[in-house]
């Protein structure tokens, strides 16, 4: 386990440009909840998440540029895998990149914890998310018949595989590794 510091350091992701990833808090949930209606037909309530978040295992992480909130993503830690349960941004800043950078978040919690991989259901409908994780590595893997009690549509299972990991120079790509927070939370 690694000392208070460095866990500090891995709890939030600020880019050059003043974009910040950190944990979803309570405060957020205004904003995250005009970004979940404008990017869903079906949405979770705010009784969803907060069920959701009450679960051990569940993390809610938020993107924020300045004192506004872009997006967020919810996800299930398991043992050899994230599992992400809810994933949006909000229309007005779509394709400027926050999709992709809570990707490589994700990407990062997957690699520095030796997990083996990301899985995600998505609506059969939804060509935008399927295309949009397909440019980042995730592949359809399985196809999930009247996945959907709400609407019964079929989803597809995909998953994004955690490269294959090198002693000696750790999982080598993906950014943002900090070795030594890294080798301090091992
Ligand atoms: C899917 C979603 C999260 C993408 O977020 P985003 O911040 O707009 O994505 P980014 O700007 O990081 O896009 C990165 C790349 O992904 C791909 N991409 C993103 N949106 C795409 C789309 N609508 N169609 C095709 N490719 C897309 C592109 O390659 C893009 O790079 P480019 O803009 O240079 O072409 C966003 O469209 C969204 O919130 N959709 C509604 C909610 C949803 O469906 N969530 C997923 C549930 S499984």
């Amino acid at each position: 386990m690694g000392t208070g510091r460095a866990r500090q350091r891995e709890k939030s992701t600020v880019t050059d440009n003043g974009i910040h990833i950190r944990w979803m808090i309570r405060r957020d949930m205004p904003e995250v909840m005009r970004a979940e209606r404008a990017s869903f037909e079906y949405s979770w309530t705010e009784d969803d998440f907060l069920r959701c978040l009450r679960q051990r295992n569940c993390i809610g992480m938020v993107v924020e540029q300045g004192d506004r909130i872009g997006g967020f993503m919810i996800y299930e830690l398991h043992k050899t895998r994230l599992h992400l349960l809810n994933f949006a941004v909000h229309p007005s800043v779509r394709r400027t990149g926050l999709g992709k950078l809570m990707v490589g978040k994700l990407v990062y919690k997957m690699t520095s914890h030796r997990r083996q991989k990301i899985t995600l259901a998505v609506r059969e409908r939804n060509l935008a998310a399927q295309m949009f994780f397909r440019a980042h590595g995730f592949q359809a893997t399985r196809m999930l018949q009247n996945y959907y009690e709400d609407s019964g549509e079929d989803a597809y299972q995909m998953e994004l595989m955690a490269p294959p990991y090198d002693p000696f120079d750790g999982f080598g790509v993906i950014a943002p590794v900090n070795r030594i927070a890294q080798y301090e939370e091992s």
